[in-house]
């Protein structure tokens, strides 16, 4: 493994002749669409495909079909400036691209743990016969290990084998809400490739992003290693990433049984740089489209490789997950004063407000939302549950009918007889604790997310709970 830094990129003529490489990103996705946009800003000629013809008329019509701060403004821009396109042709973006990124979803699958690749291999399958020159194909997708060698295989089976057309994977480490600048200036990014010319493609690709950091001074470290490292660095990030929520969240149970307070605990530990105070917040836990079904997906591909063991502590990194959304339930029975049997408590006849429905703020996506798994267990209780999130109501609805969803703060918690704080959007984080003590009929606040200041709840005349404190 080699870490190179942009100084003397290798040269290269891409196989169009352009001047840059012509990128092409299948699958408009989250993940396709954010990439699509912020790279025809920094410069390149782009295609977005999807098979989804109405994602793509709206993409093509200005609009972006999820909620990320600052991409709307910069799809209009860069349709506008005729850098960028978006096309449901295979044969059009196989015409098109120099370089084709595979940014296609990999669910876990219906039957188990593990990854569905059949939209990867759909699009690598339908893609790869109309290639009429060489070609980089990229993996962008996360995958289980093993995969970037698979799709080299079926690009030989598939493209014409005189055009030397290649493989390589380059993971995203997007984070939603932030996902513009984590494309436009990454901390890193990694190569894994298997010749001198996918090196020198993928230099080329990303020279926008290295010409934006040294006007701006910085530098962006490349990783240049094999497939399976590159595959790999993706769902380790992820798996430490969950294995750190998950460990302030153990230590916010332990904090729970013996009075302490995780919140304090977690500036503690965190000012030692070994340790680092930044994803350490204790609460309901972590969901979204990622490191839930990354981490599953993880321990399915160790159990076929024969070390399973060495990743069983991310199946006990799963179970703390999923019981700090248990615990809002428990909480809520006891700050209602209702009895919590084995089958889960009965709180009928009470209105339970919760604030927030999306995985996370600043997003619209509730795909395993922590926030949204908990008002389905609320809703068991029998309780008339509101919900109130500033963007997500829309998806909220479709994945959970059956409870009431409200248009404002305001009238969401006008009559609760108490208030679940899930997702913390800045306008809850803001809220006046005086204000709305005089709408709920009684106010108590759980506090999902600690993101609350308990004394000044408390004093406004709040009966305050927190996680793990
Ligand atoms: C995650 C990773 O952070 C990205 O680096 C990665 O690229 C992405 O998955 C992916 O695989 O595509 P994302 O899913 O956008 O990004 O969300 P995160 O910011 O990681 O948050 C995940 C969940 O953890 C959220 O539900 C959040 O509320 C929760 N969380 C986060 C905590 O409960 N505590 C924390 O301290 C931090």
């Amino acid at each position: 493994m080699t870490l190179v830094y942009p100084s003397n990129p290798p040269a290269v003529v891409p196989p169009s002749k352009a001047p840059r490489p012509r990128l092409a990103f299948v699958g408009t996705g989250y993940l396709g669409a954010t990439y699509a946009i912020c790279f025809a800003e920094l410069g390149y000629e782009v295609v977005g495909f999807d098979v989804d013809e109405p994602k793509v008329a709206k993409l093509a019509a200005g609009q972006v079909p999820f909620h990320e701060p600052g991409l709307d403004e910069l799809l209009r821009k860069n349709l506008a400036a005729e850098r960028l396109r978006f096309t449901t042709s295979y044969e059009d973006v196989a015409d098109f691209g120099d370089i084709h990124f595979i940014c296609v979803g990999t669910p876990q699958r219906a039957d188990g743990m593990a990854a569905d690749l059949s939209y990867i291999e759909r699009a690598v399958t339908n893609l790869t016969p109309h290639l009429r020159r060489k070609a980089l194909i990229v993996g962008k997708s996360t995958v289980p290990v093993g995969t970037a060698e698979w799709v080299q295989q079926l690009v030989a089976k598939h493209a014409d084998p005189a055009l030397g057309v290649e493989v390589a994977w380059s993971p995203e480490f997007l984070q939603e809400g932030y996902a513009v600048e984590d494309v436009l200036r990454p901390n890193r990014v990694v190569f894994g490739i298997k010749s001198d010319w996918a090196t020198a493609m993928l230099y080329s690709a990303h020279k926008g992003v290295f010409e934006l950091a040294t006007t701006e001074d910085r530098e962006v470290p490349v990783v240049v290693t094999d497939f399976a490292t590159a595959e790999l660095t993706k769902v380790a990030a992820n798996a430490f990433l969950a294995t750190k929520i998950s460990f302030i969240n153990a230590m916010a149970e332990v904090c729970e049984a013996s009075g302490g307070d995780v919140t304090m605990l977690a500036r503690a530990i965190g000012y030692d740089a070994r340790i680092g105070n930044r994803f350490l917040r204790a609460g309901i836990g972590f969901g979204g489209g990622c490191l839930p079904k990354d981490i599953r997906a993880f321990q399915a591909r160790a159990q076929e490789l024969g070390v399973g063991e060495a990743l069983r502590f991310l199946y006990e990194v799963d179970l703390i997950n999923q019981r700090r959304r248990q615990r809002v339930v428990r909480l809520a029975a006891k700050l209602l004063d209702r009895p919590c049997g084995p089958a889960g408590p009965d709180l009928s006849g009470l209105r339970i407000t919760a604030l927030g429905a999306t995985f996370k703020p600043n997003s619209d996506d509730v795909r395993d939302s922590p926030a949204l798994s908990v008002v389905r267990k609320l809703a068991r209780t029998g309780a008339d549950v509101v919900v109130f999130d500033p963007e997500g109501t829309e998806n909220a609805r479709q994945a959970v009918p059956n409870v009431l969803y409200a248009s404002t703060l305001g009238d969401a918690v006008t009559g609760a007889d108490l208030v679940c704080l899930l997702t913390e959007w800045e306008e809850f984080r803001n809220a006046d604790p005086r204000a709305l003590a005089e709408l709920v009929r009684s106010p108590r606040m759980i506090d999902g997310r600690n993101c609350l200041d308990p004394a000044l709840w408390t004093s406004a005349g709040w009966t305050y709970f927190g996680m793990g404190r």
